[in-house]
């Protein structure tokens, strides 16, 4: 095939002032017409960019004046160089102009229903509807690239290191990966549904059995869960398994994928190797386990500042076996009232019970003391000089500063605590956009109690191997087994996550034990993957990486709705097709099934 196609030589957006002369045929989508000193010019828009037309016949002339936005036209002419003065310099082609003798529509267009330009504040479900309209946005155009030369270059990548592409199955069984499944009713047995995969975990599990030993897969999958800006209800993952492996193999072929794509396709040099935090250590110093380490403001731990405290909420905490943590914030010191209740209303909309705070003052202060700084907070009052001495020197916190204050229960605090920390750097710009780092998080808690069903749940999924050490003491402190677990984190993002495996049917067995699963149910849910595992099962482990949330962040989108070709809205739908839509009674019958009216479900 010709490079641009038999209807035309040219691509639109390549045209140069080297091209002066150069005869050519363009096709493309009129973007912008108009009609200046008796001449009529339009901008032809293709996938390769826009170049300005000028009409330079009478015959020309006659259909330019005819031409409407996104009408399709092919136009031939000469390239020329635009007369001093006349250049666009917004434009790549901003030097040269198509002189075109004949102008042909091809097709013609209603009139879009939005302007199709790259700063539009149309509503989103309106762009959704017309999504192939939204599409030929420069800027949206621009993501589909760059969506498509990242799995470009995670194919090389993956194929170069001895991985098979491998597909799994759609219609299957449930994997458990924490959400609800999309299901699917049986025709052929009525009654009986297919589960769409959250992801092809068992499957690729069952490739290393099958001798597969390196398998990757761009992989769709299904989770029903509630919508964010970084969830949606179909998604894509690159997902990776291995045999014979350890999580040193995992850490290095990823760090030279991400590596080759953030060179190839953002020209950014990476500096290798990312850097590892424990899981512990993540949630201790960022109160998160994705954290943003592109700025500082690190949780601070005060429990043994307060130790004897008689500050009612603190000693509170601490009693109960939880944690006070701070944080500074530079320069906060100069909030409003205002906004520092706004603070506290944001803690209470994450479910706690409030947020403490204090001003440090310079010791010039009238009413300050000797040393680093005295803190004007409504609970100084109650506070020690030592404990506020303590408090500044944890922190580090100077004059100007505002230091908050956490305290509960230490895991949900902590959270809460990074849930702050970021929100108060994002208001205060003190996030560095031109950064991107990477952060591997290991050593991860094999369970977490469930407190509502008062049982262990996995923290990753039920076939993420114990670390070594705990492999045969498990079920003596469930809570503090670690796992042989990782997860790459960008700038926040929890770009991936993975595991060593249970490779041994009966540490499966003792996993599901623990997690509630009897042996009916384990045989009922999982007894392939018990079987397989019974068949010489080679050590293995792998990775998924959200391949959306991947491209969001090369491509600096602000939702994954912005990268994914076809999204859908908040609400789970598709504003395109109108799914999810009713079906016939006919073909609901067809595989035994009956809708109740609304008010009839639970
Ligand atoms: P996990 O559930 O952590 O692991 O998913 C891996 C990655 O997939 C992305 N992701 C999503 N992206 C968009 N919308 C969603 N609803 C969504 N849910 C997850 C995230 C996440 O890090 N089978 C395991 C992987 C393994 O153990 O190998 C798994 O699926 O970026």
């Amino acid at each position: 095939m010709t490079p641009y196609g038999s209807l035309r030589t040219h691509g639109a957006g390549i045209l140069r002032r080297q091209d002066d002369g150069e005869r050519v045929t363009l096709a493309g989508w009129v973007a912008t017409r108009r009609d200046h000193g008796g001449k009529a010019f339009f901008d032809l828009r293709d996938r390769s960019g826009v170049v300005q037309v000028v009409a330079e016949s009478d015959e020309a002339l006659d259909t330019v004046h005819r031409l409407r936005s996104e009408y399709v036209v092919r136009v031939t002419g000469a390239v020329r160089v635009r007369p001093e003065g006349m250049t666009n310099d917004a434009l790549d082609t901003g030097e040269v102009e198509v002189a075109a003798g004949d102008v042909e529509i091809l097709s013609s267009s209603l009139t879009p229903p939005f302007p199709l330009e790259d700063r539009v504040d149309a509503d989103e479900t309106m762009r959704l509807q017309y999504r192939y309209l939204d599409i030929r946005r420069p800027s949206v155009a621009r993501v589909m690239r760059i969506r498509s030369q990242v799995t470009g270059v995670i194919r090389r990548v993956m194929e170069a290191n001895g991985f098979l592409d491998i597909e799994t199955p759609l219609l299957t069984r449930s994997t458990p990966e924490g959400a609800r499944d999309f299901l699917v009713p049986s025709r052929l047995q009525p009654g009986s549904f297919y589960a769409l995969p959250q992801s092809p975990q068992l499957f690729k599990q069952l490739l290393m059995v099958a001798g597969m030993e390196r398998y990757y897969q761009i992989a769709r999958c299904f989770r029903d869960e509630d919508l964010r800006a970084d969830r949606q209800p179909e998604f894509t993952q690159l997902d990776v398994e291995a045999s014979f492996i350890t999580e040193e193999d995992i850490y290095s072929l990823h760090e030279e994928l991400m590596a080759t794509l953030w060179r190839e396709v953002l020209e950014v040099e990476l500096a290798l190797p990312f850097p590892r935090l424990r899981f512990d250590e993540a949630m201790r110093r960022y109160g998160s386990d994705k954290p943003d380490t592109r700025f500082d403001m690190e949780l601070v731990e005060l429990g043994e500042v307060f130790a004897d405290t008689e500050v009612g909420v603190f000693k509170g905490a601490l009693h109960a076996g939880g944690s006070v943590i701070a944080l500074c914030l530079p320069q906060g010191g100069s909030s409003t009232r205002k906004q520092f209740d706004e603070w506290v209303e944001f803690a209470k909309r994450r479910g706690a019970r409030g947020l403490a705070w204090g001003v440090v003052e310079s010791p010039t202060d009238p009413s300050g003391q000797e040393g680093r700084g005295s803190l004007r907070s409504p609970l100084s009052k109650f506070m020690r000089p030592e404990e506020i001495a303590g408090v500044l020197s944890a922190t580090g916190a100077r004059p100007g500063d505002a230091v908050f204050f956490g305290a509960g229960t230490t895991r949900p605090t902590q959270e809460l605590m990074g849930a702050v920390r970021v929100a108060m750097a994002e208001r205060h710009g003190l996030i560095p956009d031109s950064l991107w780092n990477f952060v591997w998080i290991t050593d991860w808690p094999m369970f977490e109690w469930n407190d509502d069903d008062k049982r262990w749940d996995a923290m990753h999924h039920p076939f993420t191997a114990p670390a070594t050490q705990w492999l045969d003491r498990l079920e003596d402190a469930p809570g503090e087994a670690t796992a042989r677990a990782y997860d790459l984190a960008l700038n926040g993002t929890e770009l991936g996550g993975g595991s060593i495996r249970i490779h041994q049917r009966d540490v499966q067995e003792r996993v599901f034990t623990l997690l509630g699963i009897d042996e009916d149910e384990a045989r009922e849910k999982f007894g392939f993957l018990l079987d397989g595992l019974s068949y010489g099962a080679p050590p293995h482990g792998g990775i998924a990486f959200g391949l959306d949330r991947l491209v969001m962040l090369m491509a600096g989108g602000q939702s994954l709705r912005d990268v994914i070709p076809f999204p859908k809205t908040q609400s789970g739908a598709d504003p395109l097709t109108a799914a999810p839509a009713p079906v016939d009674d006919d073909q609901l019958a067809a595989v035994g099934l009956r809708t109740l009216p609304p008010s009839a479900k639970g």
